[in-house]
């Protein structure tokens, strides 16, 4: 019994941080290079707007990750917010909501 809670720790230990949202570092820095250069296409690129509206944590403080993400994934019809659904798993669409809420490039 002992022995298995140990082995259990110390996998858990191993595993990397990311494992969390299971996106890899490499990953992240692909998405994060996305939120720059397509996002900032027309959010700006600090997110404080463009064409489209600021998505600054300040901007988005009301809507709840995943809110956000759903808006990610889908868009906004209507309007020239596209749907980023064919790039993105809803795992990544969270991550991106969650850096968005905790963005620090700006
Ligand atoms: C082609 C231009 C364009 C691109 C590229 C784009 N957006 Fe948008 N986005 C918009 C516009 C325009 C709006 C505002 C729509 C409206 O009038 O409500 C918007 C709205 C949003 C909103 C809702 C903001 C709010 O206050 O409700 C979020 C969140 C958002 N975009 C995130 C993103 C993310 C993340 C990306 C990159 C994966 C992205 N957008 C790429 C044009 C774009």
């Amino acid at each position: 019994m002992a022995d298995t809670a140990m082995i259990v720790a110390a996998l858990l230990a191993l595993a990397p941080v990311a494992a969390a949202s299971g996106i890899t570092p490499e990953r992240q820095a692909q998405l994060e290079h996305m939120v720059v250069q397509d996002c900032g296409s027309c959010h700006g690129l600090t997110m404080k707007g463009g064409l489209g509206r600021p998505i600054t944590p300040e901007a988005l403080s009301a809507h709840d990750p995943r809110t956000l993400a759903a808006i990610i994934l889908d868009g906004l019809p209507g309007t020239a917010m596209p749907p980023w659904r064919p790039l993105l798993t809803e795992a990544e669409a969270l991550w991106i909501a969650d850096y968005l809420k905790k963005e620090k490039a700006q």
